[in-house]
């Protein structure tokens, strides 16, 4: 009980005072993502030099769930490369669906959880809260690929 409530706190304090929550000149990466369950929308910005992510910002709108993750990703991966901060979205996806993303699409997984926790609005929250996450994966992808988001 005394993790939920610490864990409670933690998320209050991001989103009343979100952490690198502006946009960004000249970043070397950006995108856009929408949560198109309830229609928020978040934009990424990223500067990277030398490989290392030197600075992160986000903005948009969202519920506190989705604004206080948006706030501790950038905490999280400022200073780490690419690789790092991709494997941390491996790490959040796992967390947030139970799945790594190579093994099972999102879909399938969300599905199961549905199928598993018959709490509807659970799925819900991992979109809110998965919502920075995907959209920094589009703009890290950017070089290599179109950027698309959920
Ligand atoms: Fe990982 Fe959606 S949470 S693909
Ligand atoms: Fe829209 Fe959470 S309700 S992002």
């Amino acid at each position: 009980m005394k993790d939920q409530e610490l864990y409670q706190e933690m998320i209050l304090d991001h989103y009343r005072n979100p952490r690198n929550c502006c946009s960004m000149e000249n970043p070397t990466h950006c995108a856009e993502g929408d949560n198109p369950l309830c229609g928020d929308h978040l934009e990424v910005f990223v500067k990277v030099d030398g490989k290392i992510i030197q600075e992160i910002n986000f903005q948009g709108s969202g519920c506190a769930v989705s604004q206080a993750s948006a706030s501790m990703m950038t905490e999280n991966l400022k200073g780490k490369t690419i690789e790092e901060a991709l494997k941390v979205f491996d790490k959040v996806h796992v967390m947030l669906t139970g799945y790594h993303p190579d093994e099972e699409s999102e879909d399938k997984a969300l599905g199961k959880l549905e199928a598993l926790s018959g709490v509807a609005q659970f799925p819900m929250r991992i979109k809110c809260a998965s919502l920075a996450w995907h959209t920094l994966k589009s703009a890290l992808k950017e070089e290599e690929e179109p950027a698309t988001t959920e």
